[in-house]
């Protein structure tokens, strides 16, 4: 077997930046199995008295998943929060029109918390802003985080929950640049809206912190201009941009398809550039940061789904079959992010459970841990503390639209209070492994704890319920320290963790 070479310089000051925990988060959507057959499912044999599911909340354990995007997705543009609150019985079953399913509202708001709660997870809400506005959206954060006193608070409290949720993160609506969207707008009437919403559900609570719908994905037609006009309308009042971005294979050619994290890259310098472009024309002391809230691989399940009927309560919808090869784009996409931890300060696995998930449930059955979940359990373990700024020397490759592809694809992450330092690293190269070489300079006196290996000669490998371990890490990687020097083979096509800490 052939080996290429690489580089790594690692230094204690040469630090991006402090990795907010959010990053690590993700998304639930009332969905296909998400919620139902995925959180929920009361009679199954691993239900709690909340009827919700105890291996599914172990698994989101595993995964330290430190906040969850909710109700949607394309389904909050369509949903009427009040529906989904107050006695079970009285709740309606309606019609769902942007996944054409029924939705029961057997869960809604406060049981969303209540799971919250039992996996230490927070949650970031969003608000109806395609079929409604800024009133039932002021409406609910009285309802959630105003103590008491008022209509919408002490209507909480009617419904059992004396203590206010105390919601913190606030999405303006989803993708309402999308045409699919319902309540689909441009950038001037989003802008306007957005502003609005958010003056009002700021003046009910001051504390939150708003994000505004950035782009569906670097592809739309309105690219950036909708990030600057709509930040244009919105900059005193928000937080955050959005931005989404899923990568999808059909072609079957990985090399393309492994390359795609640089969109990923050039998409989060673009949405940086254009956010400072508007701070400087406002005059601005305030920055505005980046909120990856939908990212994922996605195209497995898009034949089946334009296959099914509609109006069924949560049938299997966006079940992608994640395969070994996919796991090694999320694990690019992670290091992607971690490389602009300043400015991407939260980001949303897209999804959690059953829904294009690292987590996949059988109705009545078992669960298991889809191939994804092991770099994205990776990096939310370890990749915790400064964001360091590798310099990377790496062979190259060029190979559909894109040139000079790095076959390494690495960062590094320094965690101060445990005196741990993080190596991610992904060998895109098909055919070679890579010698890696990697100078420690200002880290002294560090032993390799563990190298962690995601690896399969099969790159159409897949995990089941059946096997569900048929794509698993493994920690027999040769990474070994002599002198100041990291030495390590990371073989072809794998996801690599290289953990040191301090002698
Ligand atoms: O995550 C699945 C869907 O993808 C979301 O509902 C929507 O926001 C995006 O288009």
């Amino acid at each position: 077997m052939e080996s290429k070479k690489a580089k790594i310089i690692l230094d204690k000051d040469f630090r991006i930046g402090k990795i907010d925990e959010r990053i690590y988060g993700s998304f639930i959507e009332h969905l296909g199995r998400a919620v139902y057959g995925g959180i929920y499912e009361p009679g199954h044999p691993e239900a709690d008295e909340n009827g919700f599911r105890k291996d599914v909340i172990e698994m989101v354990k595993e995964l330290k998943v430190p906040i969850v995007r909710y109700p949607g997705g394309n389904f909050v543009s369509g949903y009427n929060w009040e529906d989904g609150v107050g006695p079970l019985e009285k709740r309606p079953r309606k019609l769902e029109l942007a996944w054409r399913t029924i939705e029961t509202n057997k869960v809604g708001t406060n049981e969303f918390m209540k799971w919250c709660k039992s996996t230490g997870t927070d949650v970031m809400m969003a608000v109806n802003l395609g079929t409604r506005g800024a009133d039932d959206a002021r409406n609910l954060v009285e309802y959630c985080n105003h103590p008491s006193g008022s209509y919408w608070s002490d209507l909480r409290i009617a419904h059992g929950y004396k203590e206010p949720h105390k919601i913190k993160t606030w999405c303006l609506g989803n993708e309402m640049d999308g045409p699919w969207q319902i309540g689909h707008k441009t950038a001037e009437e989003y802008g306007r809206l957005a502003c609005e919403t958010a003056k009002v559900m700021k003046l009910v609570d001051p504390s939150i912190e708003l994000v505004a719908c950035g782009s569906s994905s670097i592809g739309m037609a309105t690219f950036p201009e909708w990030e600057a006009t709509v930040l244009d309308h919105t900059y005193d009042y928000i937080d955050y941009i959005s931005m989404h971005q899923y990568f999808g294979n059909p072609e079957k050619d990985t090399a393309n398809f492994l390359a795609s994290s640089m969109d990923m890259d050039a998409f989060i310098k673009t949405v940086i550039s254009t956010c400072d472009y508007v701070k400087a024309k406002h005059r601005s002391n305030k920055t505005i940061n980046l909120s990856f809230d939908e990212w994922n691989v996605w195209f497995h399940s898009h034949k089946a789904d334009s296959e099914r009927e509609p109006w069924s309560i949560a049938p299997p919808q966006l079940e992608d079959i994640y395969t070994f090869e996919d796991a090694l784009l999320v694990g690019s996409m992670l290091i992607t992010m971690l490389k602009h931890a300043d400015r991407v300060k939260m980001a949303c696995l897209a999804q959690l459970v059953n829904v294009i998930a690292p987590i996949m449930t059988s109705n009545g059955g078992g669960s298991w841990r889809q191939t994804i979940f092991y770099p994205y359990m990776h990096t939310s373990i370890y990749g915790r503390g400064y964001a360091l700024n590798p310099i990377i020397s790496s062979p190259v490759y060029s190979n559909g639209h894109y040139n000079d592809v790095p076959v390494l694809d690495a960062t590094a992450v320094y965690n101060g209070e445990k005196d741990e330092i993080t190596i991610f690293a992904v060998n895109k190269d098909l055919l070679d492994n890579i010698s890696l070489q990697c100078d420690l300079r200002s880290f002294q006196g560090y032993k390799v704890i563990e190298h962690i290996v995601l690896e399969n000669d099969d790159i159409y490998a897949v995990n089941t319920e059946e096997n569900p371990n048929n794509v698993v890490p493994h920690n027999r990687g040769n990474a070994k320290l002599i002198g100041g020097t990291l030495n390590a083979d990371l073989s072809k096509l794998s996801w690599n963790v290289i953990r040191l800490a301090k002698k």
